[in-house]
């Protein structure tokens, strides 16, 4: 059974961390602005060489592990890059978090945790509560840029975006390649880019 206590200890430290991310990200996002966003950018390969070619976007990598996040924060303090930002949260509590002033131009999910198993399904962030959160801070002009090596998660991805009101798979091109800790590891992968249907906001 429960400890009541420790129950009631650990939703007070859940509450805390969520209160500390939203003053943070306040601090760090004064004004209205459209970033680039990575969710589960692990050590940051990907989003630190996008970041050093791309110096006029604002780009944000958001990852679970502290670990991870430590590690790519050592790469973007070694790189002196002031338009790269990362970020030790949940992709939801991020989400929630954000002033209401921010927008996506593009986000990129890449070799996103597969949960393989049909009961940890739940568990994968390509979900229509999560693209529809997404959307709600997105304009026809954001691009959102899936990549996995695990097949059956790339088919229900894309099922996911095909059926999704505010998202359309696009046909266009990669716009971006760097090598991720996970795509040096996979034999191959598949792309997926998913277009915003919304209006502007
Ligand atoms: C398989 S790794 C891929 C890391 C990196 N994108 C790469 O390609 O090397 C998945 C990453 O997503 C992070 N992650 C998983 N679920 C997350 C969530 N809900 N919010 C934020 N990060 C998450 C994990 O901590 C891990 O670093």
């Amino acid at each position: 059974m429960d400890n009541p206590i420790r129950t009631a200890a650990h939703l007070a430290r859940v509450t805390q961390r969520r209160q500390d991310l939203k003053s943070f990200l306040r601090d760090l996002f004064p004004k209205p602005l459209s970033v680039v966003w990575e969710v589960g950018c692990g050590h940051g390969h990907f989003l630190a060489a996008f970041a050093v070619a791309h110096p006029e976007l604002a780009c944000v990598g958001v990852d679970i592990s502290v670990d991870r996040i430590r590690r790519a924060m050592r790469k973007r303090d070694r790189a002196k890059l002031p338009n790269l930002h990362f970020i030790n949260a949940e992709a939801h509590d991020f989400l929630d978090a954000l002033p209401e002033g921010v927008s996506f131009s593009a986000i990129y999910i890449l070799f996103p945790d597969p949960w393989p198993k049909r009961r940890h399904h739940k568990n994968r962030i390509m979900q229509p509560g999560f693209l529809s959160l997404v959307a709600a801070r997105s304009g026809p002009d954001t691009r959102l840029y899936f990549r996995t090596d695990y097949e059956p998660y790339f088919r229900d991805a894309e099922l996911v975006v095909r059926e999704h009101p505010s998202w359309k798979v696009g046909r266009e091109s990669w716009p971006f390649e760097q090598e991720t800790v996970f795509q040096s590891r996979a034999l191959s992968h598949h792309s997926l880019t998913a277009i915003c249907r919304v209006g502007p906001r």
